[in-house]
């Protein structure tokens, strides 16, 4: 059986979809298995024996982040070790390590808890989603960040999810960590025309600096520490860490990732 978890979500509804029938989703009310329309089950990740595995069973571990995650996620990778589960297939973030920042950080540490657990593996290893862009522009529209001409290889999250599907449904490979990318890496500025192309209105990327970005995030409630960590975040990534684009999406699917434009599109 394959047990999906974060499945109402983004990448979790687009693997549901890519996989068909064979497939229980863990939920976190009953309301939300009935609207997926599959086999699920209502469990938390907060207590994983409420999610049952099975020798031979293949998981779908992700969710968003949030204070507990850490310590949930690692409980719930103990748990499939102990069921004897074929094969955990989870999602993190492009280059991450335990002493990134923020988020970054949090599945730097379980990553590390998975690698380390017996259980085989695969990490999904992406980029930001394209999914979110339209979403971080404002009401005047503007995107603000500190990328500077940091460049990104944003990624349509249904492409994880098929990716995703593929590991899960194809014999199971040897452990390992794919990094996954869009098919090409804009600029804000680039990311910036190309939404004004597709809404029709015209965006504009605000450049910001380090402590620019951190009053800003500050005004918009965020609180001190985490305002000025996620300002340095976005100055990390801008010094070109996710400039590359990779292949990896096309050598799983055989099919190129879809641009930017095309997603902005359908
Ligand atoms: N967004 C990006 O640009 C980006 C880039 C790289 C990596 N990522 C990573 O991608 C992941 C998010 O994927 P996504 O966008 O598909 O997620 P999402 O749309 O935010 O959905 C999160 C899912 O997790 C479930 N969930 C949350 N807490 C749970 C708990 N305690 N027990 C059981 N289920 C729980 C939610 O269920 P409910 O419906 O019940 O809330 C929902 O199904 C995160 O790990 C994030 O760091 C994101």
């Amino acid at each position: 059986m394959i047990v999906v978890t974060g499945a109402t979500g983004t990448i979790g509804r687009a693997l549901i979809e890519e996989l068909g029938g064979e497939v229980r989703a863990v939920v976190r009310r009953a309301e939300q298995g009935e609207e997926l329309g599959c086999g699920y089950v209502v469990g938390d990740l907060e207590q994983p024996t409420s999610i049952p595995l099975k020798p031979g069973d293949r998981l779908f571990l992700n969710s968003a982040l949030w204070p507990g995650f850490i310590d949930a996620h690692m409980a719930v990778i103990d748990h499939a070790r102990a069921a004897n589960v074929a094969q955990v297939v989870t999602v993190s973030v492009r280059g991450v390590t335990s002493s990134s920042l923020l988020g970054f950080g949090m599945h730097g540490q379980v990553d590390e808890h998975l690698k380390a657990s017996g259980v085989p593996w695969s990490i999904l290893a992406p980029v930001g989603f394209m999914q979110n862009l339209a979403g971080d522009v404002d009401e005047e529209g503007r995107i603000f960040g500190s990328y500077g001409k940091g460049r990104v290889g944003y990624i349509d999250a249904r492409d994880i999810a098929a990716v995703a599907a593929a590991l899960l449904t194809h014999p199971i490979e040897a452990d390992d960590t794919y990094e996954l990318t869009g098919p090409t890496a804009p600029t804000y500025d680039e990311v910036a025309a190309e939404l004004t192309r597709a809404l029709g209105r015209t965006v504009r990327y605000l450049d910001l600096t380090v402590e620019e970005a951190t009053a800003h995030l500050e005004k918009r409630g965020m609180p001190s520490q985490a305002a000025h960590d996620l300002a340095e975040l976005m100055s990390q990534i801008g010094d070109g860490r996710w400039a590359s684009t990779t292949t990896t999406v096309a050598d799983i699917l055989g099919r190129e990732p879809r641009s930017l434009r095309e997603f902005l599109g359908s």
